[in-house]
């Protein structure tokens, strides 16, 4: 079989970034390496936490009105973490990943290592995730993407990984303003977040390459009409960022120069 050069080098990128991958044990080498450094060096916020607000608000639907802005990030970050988990979750439950194929099963474990990573953001601020699923319409998309054959399901995976490149890096970006005050918080935020955004970036650009040309522009039209009801789906998102300036972020994600800022860590074997 001739397999497309662009998947050769995205195996091969996969296998540099995170050595062996073990399905079983739900493991990439070099990604405990990377999680023991950060345990050499653990990092704590010393700002006070409302518990008792994060945990009510960790059950409702919508935020609270008036909640202050560090409030809401670390509320989306937990409720990003939902949306992973059920993902990876249910994949595994129905079988859905290819153990025969190495490119995929590096992709399934990033997806859990993800829910791993946003937990640790979390843990920073000594607050848990609570164990509950996403909303129902976030419940639904990920149930059907990853039942339906993946030749219906690709773009509409593809749109949803490029959507989730947007709210990971907007959600990174936002440490700048909301965690000034502590460099080493904003520090290894920026370090946990870029690890999940250098991942989803390989995502969109592996299935970009698996598309063909028909298959890559539904996809692009997909992202365009999905993308802020996806993301209204994150109440915490639109109220710490408003939905005009995530908008602005829709429309001017570019793959590209999403894994150009990323030179050592992305790889897109594909543009969409
Ligand atoms: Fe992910
Ligand atoms: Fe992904």
């Amino acid at each position: 079989m001739n397999e497309d050069r662009r998947i050769i080098r995205y195996r091969e990128f996969l296998v540099a970034r995170d050595k062996a991958a073990d399905l079983l044990r739900h493991r990439l080498a070099k990604r405990e390496a990377f999680f023991d450094d950060l345990a050499r060096r653990p990092v704590r916020s010393s700002a006070p936490v409302d518990r008792a607000t994060y945990f009510r608000n960790m059950a409702r639907r919508r935020p609270e009105h008036g909640l202050e802005p560090r409030m809401l990030w670390i509320l989306a970050t937990a409720k990003a973490n939902q949306a992973e988990r059920f993902g990876v979750g249910l994949a595994e439950l129905l079988g859905c990943v290819n153990a025969d194929d190495s490119a995929r099963v590096h992709v399934a474990l990033q997806e859990t290592y993800h829910t791993r990573m946003l937990a640790d953001v979390v843990a920073m601020f000594g607050l848990s995730v609570s164990v509950r699923p996403p909303r129902a319409f976030v419940r639904l998309m990920i149930h059907l993407m990853v039942s339906a054959p993946e030749r219906w399901t690709l773009p509409l995976v593809g749109a949803s990984e490029m959507v989730g490149c947007v709210l990971f890096r907007a959600l990174r970006d936002k440490r700048v303003e909301l965690f000034a005050d502590e460099p080493a918080v904003a520090e290894r935020i920026r370090l946990l977040y870029n690890e999940i955004l250098a991942d989803e970036i390989g995502h969109v650009g592996f299935i970009a390459a698996r598309l063909d040309e028909h298959g890559r522009s539904m996809t692009r039209r997909l992202y365009a009409r999905l993308a802020s009801t996806l993301a209204s789906q994150f109440s915490e998102i639109d109220a710490l960022f408003g939905s005009s300036e995530m908008a602005r972020r829709f429309s001017a994600f570019h793959l590209a120069d999403a894994a150009a800022e990323l030179p050592n860590l992305a790889f897109a074997a594909a543009q969409i």
